[in-house]
C-alpha cells in the first residue's frame, strides 16, 4: 500500500527530549534512549507507533516500569488508551553497524563509524516516532575507544573514551548524526554578524588533511553569503563536516555534523577537476543553507521534501552565481535541468514536485523534486519581485522558526507579503509534466504592429491524464533589424491557455527573443529560421538566449543530420567561429557555446519532433557534427588552445576554469585534426587534474589513449577518488561497439569493488552515461546492468534503485530495444525478494 499525503494526521504525541547512549562495537551497538512524551493536544486520540527496523530489543521502561513489548518487523505500538498523558520511555537495543551494507542508519566506512538517517534512517538506531513533525532537542553520549567522537550540537563534557553533545535546537530524528572515527580535522573559526565564536572542522582520514582546504573556504564564504543574502546567522558553537568515503549520495544536512561523500569534501589541483571543485563549493553551500532551510524549518512529512530542497537547491544557485559567472552558472543549471529533469518528467517517472503518493521515499529525492522544485522557487521571485521575495522570505522565517511546515505554509507567506494571489501558482507543485509554450509571431508592415501569441499545454503524464494551465511568467525582449535593444526585457506574466502580446507603432519587423534567462522550466516551440537563431546568437543582449540560440540551431542542424545525413551548414560554422574567437565573451561562456548537445539531448528532440531515436545514427552524426567543426575552425580552435593556457601555479577560481573549460573544448575539436598529438603532450605534461582529465578525455574520443588510460592508473592506484574517475572516463567514452565490453571487463579488474556506492556508479552509471554503448543493438548493455543491479539490490537497495533509472527511456526506442529493455526490468521486477526501492521503480517504469 502507498502512502498517501490526503492520509496525513498529526502525530498523537509529541517529544519533548531525547538522550541517547552509543556503546558502540561493530558488531554489537548498544544505544539506550531516554524519550519524554507528551500527549500533542492538536492530534485525536490514537496508539503511539514508535518505528524500529532491525533492533534486537534489550529492554523497555515506561516511567521505569519494564515493559514487555512484541516489535514487529517495522517497530512497536503502545495503546494509546494505556498511556499517561506525558511520560518517559526508556529502551536498549543492539545493532551491528558492521553488517549494515545498506548505508542507511548506523554504519561502517573504512573503520569508522557514521550515520545517515534521512529520510528513515533512524528507526534502523532506535525506536523512535520516526516522523519530521515530531521535533526534540537531543543529548548524545557516544562511548568508544576511537579518538574522535562526533554528534549533533555543542560538545557538553568528554573523557577518556566518551564525549557527550547537546542539541539545543529541536529537530526531527532525520538531522540525528553520529560518527566516530580515527580522523584529523582542518580547523578554521568563523565570527558571525553578531559576534558568535563558530569553531569549524573538516574532519577527515589521516593523510587527507591538505585536501580540506577548498570545502573550508567554500564554507566560510557559504556562512557570509547566507547572513548577507538572507540575513541568517548560524546558531551553534562548532560547525562539522565529516568525509565519508562510502555514501550513497553527495551530502547529508545532519545539525551542526554535515556528513560528505568525500568526494565533494577533498579536492587538491593535483587529484580533483575544476568541476569538483565547483561541485564542492555548491555542496557545501547546499548543506550548510539546510540550516536555516530544512533544519530550523522542516518538513511536516515527506511528501513536503521540496520545501526544504527546491528552496535550498535555489540558494546554492544564487550563491554559485555570485560566487562566479552568473550568466554561466543559469546556462549550466538549465542544461543540467534539461538533461536529467525534462527527462524524468517526459517519461514513465514523471511525479508531482510535491507527489501525492510513494511506497518508499527515497525514491523522490529526484530531479524533480530538487531541480525543478528550485525553478519554482525562481519564477515566484520572478513574478513577486525581488523585494517581494525578501519580504515573503523574511515573513517565513519570522513565522515557522521551529516548525515542520507544508507548500502551502511556504505559499502563504508570499500571499500575505505581496497581497497576490497565488492559488494557480501552486498548480506548479501539484501537476508534473513539462509544460510546452507554443510562440507565433504577426507583423503587420502597414500599421507596424507586432503581436506575439503564446499558447501553453502540458501533455499527460502517469496518473494525469488532464492539464490546466499554469502561471507562466515569460521574459521576452525585442531587437531591431540591426542588432539593437527595441524593447528591455518585460516579463509576461501567462495564466491563461493563450496570450497576446501586442506592440505598435515599429519601425521594422522586431525580433523578439523569448524567455529569457529562462524564466520558466518549459520547452518552447518556436518555428524560426537559422538565420533568426544565427542573428540572436549574435545579438542577443541576455546572455542566456544568445547561448540558447546557438544551441536551438546545433540542435536542429544534428536532428537533420540523423535524418538524412545532412552536413552543417557555413552559417552556423562561421557563427560559431566568431563566438569561439570573440574576446569580449567569458571564455567558460564560450566554452559552453563550443560544447555539442548530448546524445541523449539529440534524442530527446527527435522524440519531441515524433521521431523514434536511433542511438547509433545519433552517435554517428553528432561525431560527424564535431569533425565538421573541427574542420572548418582549425585554426580559431588551435589559436584558443594557445591562447587560453593558465600560467603560474593552479587556481580553481571562475576566471582560470573558464579559460581551461575553453582551451579543452578546443582540444577535444583539435584531437579529430591531429590524431591526439596535442592532447597527448598535454597529458603527459599536465599538473592538474583537470587537463589531465581533459587530455585523456580527448584521447580516447578519438580512439586512442590506451598507453596514457595504463599509466594513469599507475600513477593514481593509491587514490580511491582518482581511480573513480580512471573507471568512469574509459567506460563513458569507449565506442559504441566496445562500451559493455569494457564496463563488464572493469567489473572484474582487482580494484572494482562493487559494494562502494562511488566505484559501482564509475561503471555501472558511466555505462548508462554512454548512450550509443548502453543501446547497442542486441541488448546486452542492459542486460549487463540489469545483472547488476540485482546483484546490488540485497546489499544496497537506496543505489540499485537509483540507478535503475537508466531504463525510464525504455518507451522512445524501437520495438528491438522496447523489448530488450522491458525485458530487463522484468527480470530485475521478477528477482525474489527483491527491495520496496527497485520494486517501486520497476513496476513505476513498466507502467
Ligand atoms: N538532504 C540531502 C541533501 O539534499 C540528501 C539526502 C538524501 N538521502 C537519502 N538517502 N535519500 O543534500
Ligand atoms: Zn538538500
Amino acid at each position: 500500500q502507498p502512502i498517501r499525503l490526503a492520509d496525513y494526521t498529526p502525530p498523537p504525541f509529541l517529544v519533548e527530549g531525547v538522550a541517547l547512549t552509543f556503546r558502540l562495537a561493530p558488531r554489537a551497538t548498544r544505544v539506550t534512549s531516554r524519550i519524554r512524551f507528551r500527549r500533542n493536544p492538536d492530534a485525536q486520540a490514537q496508539d503511539l507507533r514508535l518505528d524500529g527496523e532491525g533492533l534486537r530489543l534489550i529492554s523497555a521502561t515506561i516511567d521505569g516500569v519494564p515493559i514487555t513489548a512484541q516489535p514487529d518487523a517495522t517497530g512497536l505500538t503502545l495503546p494509546g488508551g494505556d498511556l499517561p498523558d506525558a511520560f518517559d520511555w526508556a529502551a536498549e537495543v543492539e545493532i551491528a553497524p558492521e553488517e549494515n551494507t545498506a548505508l542507511e542508519g548506523l554504519y561502517m566506512s573504512n573503520g569508522m563509524y557514521c550515520t545517515q538517517c534521512e529520510a528513515e534512517g533512524f528507526r534502523k538506531i532506535t525506536f523512535y516516532p520516526d516522523r519530521p513533525d515530531v521535533m526534540a532537542p537531543f543529548t548524545v553520549r557516544v562511548e568508544s575507544e576511537l579518538p574522535v567522537l562526533l554528534s549533533n550540537g555543542n560538545p557538553s563534557a568528554q573523557g577518556d573514551g566518551w564525549a557527550e553533545w547537546d542539541d539545543p535546537w529541536p529537530k526531527p530524528a532525520y538531522l540525528f548524526a553520529l560518527v566516530a572515527g580515527d580522523l584529523v580535522a582542518h580547523s578554521d573559526a568563523f565570527a558571525t554578524a553578531s559576534g558568535r565564536a563558530v569553531a569549524l572542522n573538516v574532519w577527515v582520514r589521516p593523510g587527507d588533511e591538505g585536501r580540506c582546504a577548498y570545502a573550508m573556504d567554500s564554507l566560510k564564504r557559504s556562512m557570509r553569503w547566507d547572513e548577507e543574502a538572507y540575513g541568517r546567522e548560524y546558531d551553534l558553537d562548532v560547525f562539522n563536516i565529516v568525509a565519508v568515503d562510502d555514501f550513497n549520495m553527495g551530502a547529508m544536512e545532519n545539525k551542526g555534523l554535515n556528513v560528505f561523500n568525500s568526494k565533494y569534501v577533498l579536492a587538491s589541483s593535483e587529484t580533483a577537476t575544476d568541476a569538483d571543485f565547483d561541485n564542492i563549493e555548491r555542496i557545501v553551500a547546499h548543506e550548510y543553507f539546510h540550516n536555516w532551510t530544512g533544519n530550523r524549518i522542516t518538513c511536516r512529512d515527506w511528501f513536503q521534501l521540496c520545501l526544504k530542497e527546491g528552496l535550498t537547491v535555489f540558494r546554492d544557485q544564487q550563491f554559485s552565481a555570485d560566487m562566479r559567472s552568473a550568466a554561466v552558472k543559469r546556462i549550466e543549471d538549465v542544461l543540467s535541468l534539461r538533461a536529467r529533469q525534462f527527462r524524468e518528467d517526459q517519461g514513465p517517472l514523471a511525479h508531482p514536485v510535491r507527489p501525492d503518493s510513494y511506497h518508499e521515499i527515497n525514491n523522490f529525492y529526484t530531479a524533480t523534486v530538487y531541480e525543478k522544485g528550485a525553478e519554482i522557487i525562481r519564477m515566484l521571485r520572478t513574478l513577486v519581485g525581488e523585494d517581494g521575495y525578501d519580504a515573503g522570505v523574511r515573513l517565513y522565517f519570522d513565522r515557522h522558526d521551529g516548525q515542520a511546515c507544508t507548500i502551502e505554509d511556504w505559499l502563504a507567506v508570499f500571499a500575505e507579503a505581496t497581497g497576490r494571489d497565488l492559488s494557480q501558482f501552486a498548480r506548479w507543485y501539484a501537476q508534473a509534466g513539462t509544460p510546452r509554450l507554443r510562440v507565433t509571431e504577426d507583423w503587420d508592415e502597414g500599421t507596424g504592429r507586432f503581436t506575439l501569441t503564446l499558447e501553453q499545454s502540458t501533455p499527460p503524464t502517469p496518473g494525469q491524464p488532464d492539464k490546466a494551465p499554469q502561471v507562466i511568467p515569460v521574459a521576452v525582449g525585442l531587437l531591431g533589424p540591426a542588432g539593437d535593444e527595441i524593447m528591455a526585457t518585460r516579463v509576461i506574466e501567462m495564466t491563461d491557455t493563450r496570450h497576446s502580446l501586442t506592440i505598435e507603432g515599429m519601425p521594422a519587423r522586431p525580433v523578439p527573443s523569448i524567455l529569457r534567462g529562462f524564466s520558466a522550466p518549459v520547452v518552447v516551440e518556436h518555428a524560426v529560421t537559422p538565420e533568426r537563431r544565427a542573428f540572436l546568437m549574435a545579438h542577443d543582449t541576455d546572455p542566456f538566449s544568445r547561448w540558447e540560440a546557438g544551441r536551438g540551431l546545433a540542435r536542429e542542424i544534428l536532428v537533420a543530420m540523423v535524418r538524412d545525413g545532412a552536413a552543417p551548414g557555413p552559417d552556423y560554422l562561421d557563427a560559431l567561429a566568431v563566438t569561439l574567437s570573440d574576446e569580449r565573451l567569458d571564455p567558460a561562456f564560450r566554452a559552453l557555446c563550443l560544447r555539442a548537445p548530448s546524445e541523449d539531448d539529440i534524442a530527446q528532440a527527435l522524440v519531441d519532433a515524433g521521431e523514434t531515436p536511433d542511438p547509433m545514427a545519433i552517435h554517428t552524426a553528432r561525431e560527424r557534427f564535431q569533425r565538421a567543426i573541427a574542420a572548418h575552425m582549425d585554426d580559431g580552435l588551435a589559436r584558443a588552445f594557445i591562447a587560453m593556457e593558465t600560467p603560474g601555479p593552479y587556481s580553481p577560481d571562475a576566471r582560470d576554469a573558464g579559460r581551461r573549460a575553453l582551451r579543452l573544448a578546443a582540444l577535444a575539436y583539435l584531437s579529430r585534426n591531429d590524431g591526439g598529438d596535442r592532447a597527448a603532450r598535454l597529458f603527459a605534461g599536465a599538473d592538474n587534474m583537470t587537463e589531465q582529465m581533459g587530455a585523456l578525455g580527448a584521447l580516447l574520443q578519438v580512439g586512442a589513449g590506451q598507453s596514457e588510460v595504463a599509466r594513469f592508473h599507475r600513477q593514481w592506484a593509491h587514490d580511491r577518488l582518482v581511480v573513480d574517475k580512471w573507471f568512469a572516463v574509459q567506460v563513458a567514452l569507449a565506442a559504441p561497439e566496445s562500451a559493455v565490453e569494457t564496463a563488464r571487463s572493469l567489473t572484474r579488474h582487482p580494484d572494482f569493488d562493487w559494494k562502494n556506492p562511488n566505484r559501482f556508479r564509475s561503471v555501472l552509471g558511466a555505462l548508462a552515461t554512454n548512450a550509443a554503448g548502453f543501446h547497442a543493438p542486441g541488448g546486452a548493455g542492459y542486460a549487463l546492468l540489469a545483472d547488476w543491479l540485482i546483484q546490488l539490490d540485497p546489499v544496497n537497495p537506496q543505489t540499485a534503485a537509483r540507478l535503475s533509472t537508466a531504463f525510464e527511456t525504455w518507451r522512445r526506442y524501437d520495438p528491438a530495444r522496447q523489448g530488450a529493455m522491458r525485458a530487463a526490468l522484468e527480470r530485475i521486477r521478477a528477482t525474489p525478494d527483491l527491495s520496496r526501492d527497485l520494486s517501486e521503480m520497476t513496476a513505476r517504469m513498466l507502467g
